[in-house]
């Protein structure tokens, strides 16, 4: 079969990574396009994600959407993928009988193969198996649609906080070999990516083969991603406290294709919470290995994820994370409100001990609003400096502008010709809005 393809992505950059990988993989084998929405589409598909009710809950209003449809048009193809057809499989059709396939993060290489399928089957064709070297293995050569590319290093996570149904839904971390994490990166320097995003769910947990043998850890695979001239900025993303090492912090102070920002989820600023959401780290042991790295990157932004309200907090637990976030300063952050996840411990411990609703959202307002104003200090501390800027795009609003983001992860809008798009170029910066900056191009930066 051929046609038109639509895909809709909840969830982290992996999901959006996959997606990407989906279209590539039905492209190549068989020239599906890309449909600008599902009413024009032959294929549609959901790559789910189940790490909180609310994402998980999306899923069944959005297919309800596509149900529509599929009535007008019995030949329309359906297909669920990610993290809820991970974890729930074939209880999606009893609820969304008219779904065609349910694949799992790691079987998306063989989606060709289960649509053709699907044609003759009398049900849902499910495949959920978890062969992740087979997937990269299997797939194309990535096709980058920006200077700005997600690169995915390993899958998976073998932490198992105990909130957390990662580990349950993408299994164990598996690391893909540095020789074909960098023969990816070339392909996407060649079409014109000029800033790598390291992905995995527990990145800094890398431990890739390596070209000369034995295994290599995530400042040994930068270092080598790092020699790529074309590739001008490496982020990577997310990490986790337990293993951001000497190593990393090492890598900070030498490579400075390192842009100055880190995202480090802490979760809490309670020692109680964090043993009891199985982090393997305190409050203090992750106040120490910022210092560490503030001294080999002065100035660097250091953003987080949080969960509040999770089972048995209490006001001073809360407290603590306030505290936290003034001592670090944490720059633009992400929160959310612990939501529990079927067959996780922490679900177990939510039946004995919740915190109220109303409780969880009013804790969530007052961090939010904390780690606002420091992320609003920070911006208005960038205003005169200067930046440099990888040039994504245009600029979404604003007639002749054009966009790109800095170091620490801040879009700025500035006047400039489209032809900048995948450069790197200094920008003055002249204003601090809520959600970007203002700059004017410093056309010395140009020269270079
Ligand atoms: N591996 C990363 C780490 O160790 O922090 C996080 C990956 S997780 C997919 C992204 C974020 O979702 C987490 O950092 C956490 O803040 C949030 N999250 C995960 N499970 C959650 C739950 N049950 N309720 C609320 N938030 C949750
Ligand atoms: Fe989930 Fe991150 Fe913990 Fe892994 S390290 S179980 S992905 S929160
Ligand atoms: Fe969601 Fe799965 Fe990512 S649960 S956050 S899509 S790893």
């Amino acid at each position: 079969m051929s046609g038109k393809l639509y895909i809709r992505t909840f969830g982290c950059q992996m999901n959006e990574y996959d997606s990407a990988r989906m279209a590539d993989a039905l492209r190549e084998s068989q020239g599906f396009t890309l449909a600008e929405s599902p009413e024009e589409a032959d294929v549609v598909l959901i790559n789910t994600c189940s790490v909180r009710e609310k994402p998980q809950e999306k899923l069944f209003s959005e297919l309800g959407r596509y149900k529509a449809l599929k009535r007008k048009r019995p030949e329309l193809k359906i297909g669920v993928g990610g993290c809820v057809a991970s974890q729930e499989g074939a209880a999606i059709s009893q609820r969304a009988p008219y779904v065609d396939v349910i694949f799992g993060p790691q079987t998306l290489h063989r989606l060709p193969e289960l649509l053709g399928q699907s044609a003759s089957a009398a049900g849902p064709v499910v495949d959920l198996a978890f062969p992740a070297e087979e997937k990269f293995a299997s797939l194309p050569t990535p096709s980058a649609a920006s200077p700005v590319a997600n690169l995915s290093v390993m899958e998976g996570c073998s932490k198992f906080c105990s909130f957390c149904v990662v580990p349950y839904t993408r299994g164990e971390e598996i690391s893909r070999p540095v020789a074909d994490v960098l023969a990816e990166a070339i392909q996407l320097e060649r079409q014109g990516v000029r800033e790598i995003n390291l992905l995995g769910q527990n990145v800094n947990g890398y431990r890739g083969p390596a070209p000369t043998g034995g295994l290599e850890d995530l400042a040994g695979l930068i270092r080598y991603v790092s020699k790529l001239e074309g590739i001008g900025r490496i982020r990577f993303t997310t990490s986790h406290p337990m293993e951001f090492d000497g190593r990393l912090i090492d890598a900070y102070a030498r490579f400075d294709k390192l842009p100055p920002y880190l995202h480090l989820p802490v979760q809490s600023g309670s020692d109680a919470v964090l043993a009891r959401m199985k982090r393997g780290y305190t409050a203090a042991e992750y106040r120490n290995k910022i210092e560490r790295l503030r001294k080999a990157r002065p100035g660097i932004s250091i953003a987080s994820d949080f969960i509040v309200g999770f089972p048995g907090e209490t006001e001073a637990e809360f407290e603590q994370t306030l505290a936290l976030v003034d001592d670090i300063g944490f720059d633009q952050s992400f929160s959310f409100m612990y939501s529990a996840r079927p067959g996780t411990p922490a679900a177990g411990m939510e039946d004995q001990d919740p915190v109220p609703q109303r409780v969880k959202l009013e804790r969530l307002q007052r961090l939010q609003a904390r780690i606002a104003s420091h992320a609003r200090r920070i911006s208005r501390n960038m205003v005169h400096s200067s930046q440099r800027i990888l040039v994504e795009r245009r600029a979404r609003r604003g007639e002749g502008l054009i966009a790109g983001r800095t170091g620490n992860n801040r879009w700025v809008n500035f006047d400039g010709p489209a032809s900048l798009i995948g450069r790197f170029v200094d920008v003055a910066i002249t204003e601090a809005l809520p959600n970007s900056l203002r700059g004017r191009l410093l056309p010395e930066s140009l020269a270079a």
